[in-house]
């Protein structure tokens, strides 16, 4: 299949834009793009390309843009319940962590998820996964960490699983068994730590081992956090996953400054996200790394709060930087990167062409696939988008709609 007539063809070129080189969107003006076999074969001017294939099966973009698949690196998508009256309470002055520390937040969404069966939770998330889609992402990190319990988590992951076997887009499983320290283990966080290294963490290798083998084992998250884990549990944690051969993701510096985008530089892991309370020695410590910094500004959107990953300090550094929407009932429930685009604009004072290099090519990197996905090179996953508009910067520009037209992913439309 050819490609022809985008207004502007968005290549982002690879590899991973680190610091001020983010934002190389490589436009090739009426631009064409070339498809074999699910794989991207080629890019180039319109009039070049129907030159050389005449042969080809071809779809008319119509002077609009094409983009690579927008790839969404952080969400906890996957869940049961309802949080509607957490939204409230906060309105009425509750802060995110009194609710956590009253038994309600996460634990709330973690009795509903534990009390769900596999099919239900396939059945419940499946038109989240599908507005995802519709609104462009094309590859979506999904974390498990409402069950906090090994049985609840696998069932959180085989859900994961069998929705990235049935839907067009692809999901990619990451581990959050310590995303809070769960009820019956209130008041020995420590015990928690010693279970989810010594019991946990082993028995998900064991079942990737049997469930999963072709594919790569799933990142290990930590919420690192006052009122989740400490610096000192998170290290444990990860360092215990890492030796079981898991890459290694973190939440770091939500709401306080702990330390863990340090801990993850340190350590290797794939990236660090959140970063809103980071100081600027951890914010050299992570540019100074191949962690990918991961800014999720529909979480501060969500929560009213005035604070936001400060993308400057990150660029000026010259670390890699990537955006998420990170999905979830609690702090954002958000399923459009279009609309983290807009706020990570606003907010995070990136351009247009920044943010989109940071929910593509970048955001590939935050999830370890930045061979295959997130720009629309010769070899790369045919995932690609048709928008309705022929500017690129009317992403970010506008917000609250749905600017994709069309979606392509491996090669076959899956959205019109
Ligand atoms: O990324 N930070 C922790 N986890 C989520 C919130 C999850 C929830 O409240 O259910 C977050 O903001
Ligand atoms: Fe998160």
């Amino acid at each position: 299949m050819l490609i022809v007539h985008a207004s502007q063809l968005l290549t982002v070129p690879g590899p991973p834009q680190r610091g001020t080189r983010l934002g190389d969107l490589g436009i090739i003006p009426d631009g064409a793009l070339r498809i074999i076999a699910g794989r991207v074969a080629a890019v180039g001017k319109s009039a070049d390309l129907l030159r050389a294939y005449p042969q080809d099966e071809i779809l008319d973009a119509g002077g609009r843009v094409v983009m690579p698949g927008l790839v969404d690196p952080h969400t906890h998508l996957l869940w049961a319940g309802d949080r509607a009256a957490e939204f409230e309470m906060r309105l009425q002055g509750k802060t995110y962590l009194e609710i956590l520390q009253a038994g309600g937040g996460i634990l709330s969404t973690v009795r509903a998820t534990r009390a769900a069966s596999v099919e239900a939770l396939v059945e419940e998330n499946r038109p989240r996964l599908l507005r995802a889609l519709k609104h462009g992402t094309t590859t979506i990190e999904v974390k498990t960490g409402y069950g906090l319990e090994t049985q609840a988590e696998l069932r959180m992951l085989e859900a994961i699983l069998r929705l990235d076997a049935e839907l067009p887009l692809d999901i990619i499983p990451t581990f959050l068994g310590a995303h809070a320290i769960p009820p019956e283990w209130r008041d020995d966080p420590d015990g928690y730590t010693a279970h989810l290294c010594n019991e946990m963490l082993p028995a998900v290798a064991a079942w990737w081992q049997e469930h999963a083998p072709a594919r790569p084992l799933p990142c290990v998250d930590v919420f690192c956090e006052t009122g989740a884990f400490t610096l000192a549990q998170s290290r444990r944690i990860l360092e215990t996953a890492k030796g079981l051969g898991f890459p290694l993701k973190i939440h770091a510096d939500e709401f306080d400054n702990l330390g863990g985008a340090a801990l993850a530089a340190e350590l290797g892991a794939i990236s660090a996200d959140h970063l809103v309370a980071t100081s600027q020695a951890d914010i050299e410590a992570l540019a100074a790394s191949e962690t990918v910094a991961v800014g999720l500004p529909c979480t501060p959107f969500g929560l009213a709060e005035a604070h936001y990953t400060p993308a400057k300090a990150i660029l000026e550094a010259n670390g890699l930087l990537s955006l998420a929407t990170d999905c979830n009932p609690g702090t954002a429930w958000c399923e459009s990167m279009q609309f983290a685009i807009a706020l990570g604009c606003r907010y995070m004072k990136l351009t247009p062409a920044q943010a989109i290099a940071a929910a593509t090519i970048n955001a590939a990197a935050a999830i370890g696939r930045s061979d295959s996905l997130g720009s629309l090179e010769p070899g790369k996953q045919a995932d690609l988008l048709i928008l309705e508009v022929a500017d690129y910067r009317h992403l970010g520009y506008r917000f609250g709609g749905n600017l994709v037209d069309t979606v392509v992913k491996g090669g076959e439309i899956v959205c019109e």
